[in-house]
């Protein structure tokens, strides 16, 4: 059934395009369009908990705690206080800045944790079960949002989720299929969870008690509910009975981070993305800086010649990704010199028209020195003219699988973004080393890229995406789709999408590209994949309109919703 939706999905996308995989002309299909605030989430209830925050008189900041706080009780999938992320924002008087909330490695944690004796990677370990987990950062985050730049009792913010749990959450089609499709997991990392009950249907309704009693602990208490209370010792126990790492040191000890964006200019835009740990800001700049000379508006959309510049500054900055990246509290990153156009422009010299790069002649940049299965965004603006970008996740879809029972709520499988050796792939295929080894406290590198745009001192857009390492180049195809194709938000999110990350050497493709674009990529050396990525992305985002109002777009690969006023 899921497979059919996303062939239904993509084939009406399909019929936008010729068959030389073409847009022959831009469809101005618009999203839904508000006066002055808007949020766009994975679940319509967020959504509108998010706006009802906002018309009463919250800002961004309070709709993003309350949107936030939504999504993990109508989103479980993703949605998280077991988890962690990334927040950037952008003030109305044009202040920008970003919050890291990513999970940390335990104290207890190793760098060859996840290796056998004789060397071999033990996979599973680092993605089921309570191994997999690190220090969850989404209640230290909200409550840094909240007491730096929110404007409403935190009390009020969490309310919504709390009569959410109560009520309980109705099922979609797309949330049934997706739990039914993780019993199994769910049996194999717990004794029993809730989501075991029974076989999901759409129009069921879950009502998550234990969760709500969570969310009034935390409500009554605060942050120090989650890292030091009640809440933390029951998160302890059960990752230890479970065979896990996490001690109360550990979650006592975590501390979100407010760090400085990433920011670049793209053909006159300023572009505001996350910085290490996570990947996004540095690998969105280096690839939209490669492609800049070629201007890409010349080339027909998601033609040969747009995949393929694309995909040869991908293969570039996916592979610098790999050796230099990881979390900047530990390890010396070269931004500046990973950045500079006159680097980027040798990097994509050896780049011939003619003939593919092969990923496995192909290293790291070299730079003169050293300068000192889920996840879900959301975007806000409000009705001040601030805006936020937030990408949040549990890293596969419900984590580690593990559900802290009395909590009533998933933790993250973050440790498999960790680069567990050496050249081995992780979930993603994505590899890593020295720069993201395991070490205690450290952050794992992170694809996850919440991004603002402006244009001229003024916000244009608010743009994100789940989808591990795709999550770079979903964002970078949607800031093309507006910029260069002056596509409407709605259509820029609905387009079909391609990804290249150096390493496995291919294109992945979701299903609805032309085979004579296919064939003519095969000629010239590039391997296709559409594989396991029928979905690449799910974007949601909203852009500034001429007129000041606002659009939003609303990913149809899923059952994300804008809302607005
Ligand atoms: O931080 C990262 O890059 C990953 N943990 C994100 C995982 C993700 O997007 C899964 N979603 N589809």
């Amino acid at each position: 059934m899921k497979k059919f939706i996303i062939l239904l999905v993509t084939s009406i996308l399909c019929i936008q395009c010729n068959t030389k995989g073409e847009t022959p002309q831009v469809d101005k299909t618009h999203g839904l369009i508000a006066e002055k605030a808007m949020v766009v989430s994975a679940r319509e209830e967020a959504s509108k908990i998010g706006v009802e925050i906002m018309k009463q008189g919250g800002n961004a900041f309070d709709a993003m705690i309350a949107t936030d706080l939504a999504l993990l009780v109508s989103y479980p999938v993703a949605g998280n206080i077991g988890g962690g992320g990334f927040m950037v924002f952008r003030m109305k008087d044009g202040t920008t800045g970003s919050l890291d909330f990513r999970e940390k490695a335990p104290l207890a944690a190793t760098k060859n944790m996840y290796l056998d004796a004789d060397g071999t990677v033990n996979s599973d370990a680092s993605k089921i079960g309570a191994l997999a987990v690190g220090i969850p950062g989404t209640i230290a985050g909200l409550f840094e949002v909240h007491q730096k730049l929110g404007s409403l009792p935190f009390e009020k913010l969490i309310e919504p989720a709390i009569q959410l749990a109560l009520n309980g959450v109705v099922v979609t089609e797309k949330q049934a299929q997706n739990l039914n499709d993780h019993t199994d997991d769910f049996r194999a990392a717990n004794k029993r969870t809730i989501l075991l009950d029974k076989v999901w249907k759409k129009g069921d309704t879950i009502k998550y008690l234990k969760l709500a009693e969570t969310l009034k602990r935390i409500k009554a208490n605060g942050r120090d509910e989650f890292y030091k209370g009640e809440t933390a010792n029951i998160i302890v126990d059960q990752v230890q009975e479970l065979g896990g790492i996490i001690t109360k040191e550990d979650l006592a000890s975590y501390v979100a981070v407010w760090r400085d964006p990433i920011t670049f200019m793209y053909k006159g835009h300023k572009i505001i993305s996350m910085p290490p740990p996570s990947s996004g800001g540095i690998c969105l700049s280096q690839i939209l800086k490669s492609i800049e000379p070629y201007d890409v508006k010349q080339y027909a959309h998601n033609s040969t010649k747009y995949i393929q510049v694309i995909a040869e500054a991908e293969r570039r900055a996916y592979a610098d990704r790999s050796y230099f990246l990881g979390d900047p509290d530990f390890v010396n990153i070269p931004t500046d010199s990973l950045m500079s156009e006159n680097y980027l422009s040798k990097r994509m010299s050896d780049f011939n028209w003619e003939k593919a790069t092969q990923s496995n002649a192909l290293f790291r940049g070299s730079i003169p020195g050293y300068e000192s299965d889920e996840t879900t965004h959301y975007s806000i603006v409000d009705p001040f003219g601030n805006s936020v970008a937030v990408t949040t996740t549990l890293n596969a879809a419900y984590g580690s699988k593990v559900y802290v029972e009395e909590g009533g709520f998933f933790l993250n499988n973050e440790m498999d973004d960790f680069s567990a050796k050496p050249g081995e792939p992780n979930m993603y295929g994505l590899v890593g080393a020295e720069a993201n080894a395991i070490a205690p406290q450290k952050r794992m590198l992170s694809s996850m890229s919440p991004t603002i745009i402006e244009k001229d001192g003024q916000l244009k857009m608010v743009v994100g995406s789940p989808g591990g390492s795709t999550i770079i180049t979903s964002v970078m195809q949607n800031i093309l789709n507006v910029l260069d194709f002056d596509m409407s938000m709605q259509e820029s999110v609905s387009k079909p999408r391609f990804h290249h990350q150096w390493l496995p050497d291919n294109i992945k493709f979701e299903t609805s590209f032309d085979t004579i674009v296919f064939n003519s990529l095969h000629k010239l050396g590039y391997e296709i994949d559409q594989s396991n990525s029928p979905v690449i992305g799910k974007v949601d985002a909203i852009l500034v309109l001429p007129d000041g109002k606002l659009e939003g777009g609303a990913d149809p690969r899923g059952d994300d919703s804008a809302a607005g006023f």
